[in-house]
């Protein structure tokens, strides 16, 4: 059976970063998802929410699980990414001063997507936002 969740993201509101990907570890957990598939889900659902809070100015996260694997999409309105090769490299960040000075910033959520998922892909237009859309098999 296949089920949906839907969360609404603000760009700026730290505070609430962290709740879809929570949210969707505990669905996980229900479902009976192996630990260690679980993590990487979490993992890479934050740092796409985490993205929206920093870089954007609001987006939507929309999870399907499905009975082998889990697709998550994030859509947002923002700056969108100039060069998405670029920003896919390790250490590439255009995080401003006070992003940095919270912790974030090191250019390392883009890799650590791509490295915990299945599938990635991003596509993303300068002025108008971007669309990270991620699965990962069960
Ligand atoms: N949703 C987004 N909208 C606009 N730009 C983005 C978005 N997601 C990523 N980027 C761009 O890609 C860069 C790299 O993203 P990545 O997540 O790897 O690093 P970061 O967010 O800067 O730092 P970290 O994730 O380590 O805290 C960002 O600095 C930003 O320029
Ligand atoms: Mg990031």
């Amino acid at each position: 059976m296949t089920e949906i969740l839907e969360f609404n993201i603000k760009g700026g509101d730290f505070n609430q970063a962290g709740k879809a990907s929570s949210k969707i570890k505990k669905q996980l957990i229900q479902l009976g998802v192996e630990t260690a598939t679980i993590k990487r889900i979490v993992v890479a659902t934050y740092e796409a929410e985490l993205n929206v809070v920093a870089h954007a100015s609001s987006g939507k996260l929309t999870a399907v699980f499905e009975p082998d694997h889990i697709r998550i999409t994030i859509n947002d309105i923002g700056p969108g990414i100039e060069n998405i090769d670029l920003a896919m490299e390790v250490g590439f960040s255009t995080a401003t001063k006070t992003v940095r000075e919270m912790g974030f910033g090191a250019g390392m959520g883009l890799p650590n997507i791509k490295k915990n998922t299945d599938e990635l892909e991003i596509e993303s237009t300068v002025n108008k936002g971007t669309t990270l859309s991620f699965r990962v098999n069960y």
